[in-house]
């Protein structure tokens, strides 16, 4: 386990993300944490994150000073270096403006690299005498962090501050034309650290030097796989509930798939899936779902409430009592059922580890606000069982596809939990979920279709195991909205669709794909032809901000 300590870095999660990609397992932990604390979790080496500290803030967060000495290998990434710089005796500049972007990295040669000692041994006998000849047998040890990155690479810069001089012990491993320490390392501390951000995908290489790191110099074994994952999460939850029995809520979606087959592979038959139809899906979605769980041995009560929701969201037009509606009733169908299955103890969730770590509680279970979830373990005197909650999203995935579920379900596009509803701009009818429905399955269809001729497959595998869909988020909405048209000779007054179509990595923010026309233009031409009462079709050429993904 790789203990990666945050100071705050925008790009935290991203670390814990590449040591997982290097399969080793990581996990991240706030500056602060005690170092009895970090101990007892025995890592088996650490991160230090960047952060948007100066180490001359009041302030300013640090580790606990017996970190350095824990005795496993330590990589400071920018303000990490930049502490460990100023905490074990070298010098940091304060910087009079902050470097940001793509820079040239010069790689030093392990000949290069031991210049410098003989240089140090020179200038400054001291350092070198106290170390002697154990230091001098590391020489080579010292230019492995960055092996395979040399001569020179490109890397990603964002800092302000930066070290001026290394600390006792430390030798120079690469240099920029603005930062002539770009990384440093004292190896027979195994202590490392680099100015850019390896973790980025502006730093092309950056996934040697975690490998590196992990494997080279921490030696570090591969061994977080999908297959590993698996095994680990089902004797956690056989751990938590025992002899118990558990219920889950199943939406189509890829989270609370893997977070019920996982439950099942641990409880077996104790565990009852829920899927409830609020008659707001898409095209062939219900069919979908039961398809993908076929084979799993997992049977699924499906409860059919559509027009239950349907009756309660007549002549709403607010997007929020919408949202709200939906969500009672959820919690109220499903506990209707639940009472009927009887004797249920826990709530399966698929909360991941983003949503853990963002509400900042790394013991108490995290209820998801979701409309689907929030308030039910609370009414119903539910423990939350969450298999989950120290995976990422691309991990559930490969889990996914792991565990024999369908490559369209590993890789479904996010669907909002209220479906349809708020894709239908003003009150919602069935005559409007008809007509949505058609057009959302040939946006579906084509962009699908084009994504497959750009060459992506939703069962296709990358290096690193996944192929990410170039479009993340695709479909169409229904405004309130219409307007004049003509068709053979007659006047039309007809409803208007709008397509959706983001590119994001994270949904915090995205923007809208630049479809080729001719993809637009038979999206158009399909959706006028077959849609019956659709007479317009517009593109939604809105980033997010300031639009959001979702019209609702
Ligand atoms: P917005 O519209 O906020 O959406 O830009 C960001 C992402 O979240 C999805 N979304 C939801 N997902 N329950 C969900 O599980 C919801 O109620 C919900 N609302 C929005 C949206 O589809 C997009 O991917």
């Amino acid at each position: 386990m790789v203990i990666v300590l945050d100071f705050g870095a925008q790009y935290n999660q991203l670390i814990a993300r590449r040591v997982r990609e290097s399969q080793v397992y990581s996990e991240i932990l706030p500056f602060d944490t005690p170092i009895e604390e970090i101990r007892r979790r025995r890592p088996q080496a650490v991160i230090l994150s960047g952060g948007p500290a100066s180490v001359y803030d009041p302030g300013a967060p640090r580790p606990d000073p017996a970190l350095f000495d824990l005795g496993v290998p330590i990589l400071g990434i920018c303000y990490g270096m930049q502490l460990m710089a100023h905490m074990l005796g070298g010098l940091v500049e304060r910087a009079e403006r902050r470097e940001y972007g793509p820079a040239r990295l010069e790689v030093f040669s392990a000949e290069q690299i031991a210049a410098q000692r003989r240089d140090a041994a020179t200038h400054h006998p001291d350092d070198t005498a106290t170390r002697g000849a154990a230091v001098a047998a590391v020489d080579g040890e010292t230019a492995r962090l960055l092996a395979g990155l040399g001569p020179t690479t490109q890397v990603w810069m964002s800092h302000g501050d930066l070290v001026l001089k290394a600390p006792p012990g430390f030798l120079v491993l690469a240099g920029t034309a603005n930062t002539p320490i770009a990384a440093m390392a004292d190896p027979a501390r195994r202590l490392y650290a680099v100015q850019f951000h390896p973790e980025v995908a502006h730093t092309p290489l950056g996934k040697l030097v975690f490998d590196n790191f992990l494997h080279d110099i921490a030696r570090l074994g591969r061994d977080w796989t999908p297959a590993s994952i698996v095994t680990t999460s089902v004797e956690a939850v056989q751990r938590q509930v025992g002899e118990g029995h558990a219920i889950v809520a199943l939406s189509g979606g890829v989270d609370s798939a893997v977070a019920a087959l996982i439950a099942h592979r641990a409880i077996g038959d104790r565990l009852h899936a829920i899927f409830v139809d609020h008659g707001f899906l898409r095209e062939g979605e219900a069919e979908e779902v039961a398809a993908a769980f076929q084979d799993t041995g997992l049977s699924i009560t499906v409860v059919d409430a559509r027009k239950r929701f349907l009756d309660k969201l007549a002549g709403v037009r607010d997007p929020e009592r919408k949202r709200r509606i939906v969500g009672r009733e959820f919690i109220a169908s499903f506990e209707e059922k639940a009472r009927e299955i009887g004797r249920v103890d826990y709530l399966v969730q698929g909360t991941l580890y983003p949503d853990v770590i963002e509400s900042g509680s790394r013991t108490a279970s995290v209820i998801k606000t979701h409309h689907n979830v929030g308030g039910l373990p609370k009414r119903m005197r539910l423990r939350v069982v969450e298999p989950l909650r120290y995976l990422f999203k691309d991990e559930v995935r490969k889990v996914a596809l792991e565990l024999g579920l369908p490559p369209q379900i590993a890789w479904r596009q996010p669907f909002p939990g209220p479906g349809l509803a708020v894709r239908i701009i003003g009150a919602v009818t069935e005559e409007k979920l008809a007509v949505l429905r058609r057009a959302d399955a040939i946006v579906r269809e084509e962009i699908g279709r084009w994504m497959a001729d750009q060459g992506w497959s939703p069962a296709g595998r990358d290096a690193g195991g996944l192929h990410r869909p170039p479009v993340a988020q695709y479909f169409a909405v229904l405004p309130d909205l219409r307007s004049v048209g003509v068709m053979g000779d007659n006047r039309t007054y007809g409803r208007t669709i709008v397509i959706r179509a983001v590119t994001t990595d994270d949904f915090m923010t995205a923007d809208w794909t630049r479809l080729p026309a001719d993809v637009l233009a038979r999206m158009s031409a399909r959706i006028t032809n077959e849609v019956p009462g659709i007479n317009r079709v517009v593109y939604d050429i809105t980033p997010k901000p300031p639009g959001t993904v979702e019209w609702e």
